[in-house]
């Protein structure tokens, strides 16, 4: 069960030195961190926020929108770049209009990489939530975002 943010801080006690436990809590169960919730942990540990965001951007584990529906990640693995992945990147940026490392504006899609995802003999390769999609083209973006709008409404239907 998530938990809001005065029920995550109470367990704390405000010391600098829970900076990092508090944003790993607050992100898994809020899935990332807001400018609202940074500026409540700045006022619990007296800790300036733009020190907090320092820390925070440190770390690749921390993310600053929320993910969308459907969560992107397209594999950058040394296989999966060679076999292409920097421009499906690009190719999936094209088509959402957002840049990897963001979320579209209605919450449906977010684009990041990732590392090998232990596919490499069918890359290129991405996950779509906890989908893999393989051996992906440029031509193949398009069918992929077909693919789960479809599947969007499928599941909108059986409901
Ligand atoms: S490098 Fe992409 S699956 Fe291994």
């Amino acid at each position: 069960m998530k938990k809001d943010l005065n029920e995550i801080l109470s367990a704390y006690n405000g010391e600098k030195s829970n900076l990092i436990p508090i944003l790993q809590e607050i992100q898994s169960n809020q899935g990332y961190l807001s400018d609202g919730t940074m500026k409540e942990v700045s006022i619990f540990t007296g800790v300036p926020e733009s020190e907090i965001y320092g820390v925070a951007t440190f770390y690749t584990q921390f993310r600053f929108t929320p993910k969308g529906k459907k969560h992107i990640m397209v594999c950058k693995g040394t296989t999966c770049h060679v076999k292409g992945a920097p421009q499906i990147v690009e190719g999936m940026e094209r088509h959402l209009g957002i840049k990897e490392g963001e979320t579209t504006p209605d919450l449906e899609y977010s684009l990041e990489s990732v590392g090998c995802v232990g596919n490499c003999a069918r890359a290129p390769c991405a996950l779509v939530n906890e989908e893999v999609e393989s051996k992906i083209t440029l031509r193949g973006v398009k069918r992929i975002f077909r693919k789960y709008k479809k599947s969007q409404t499928t599941n909108i239907n059986k409901r």
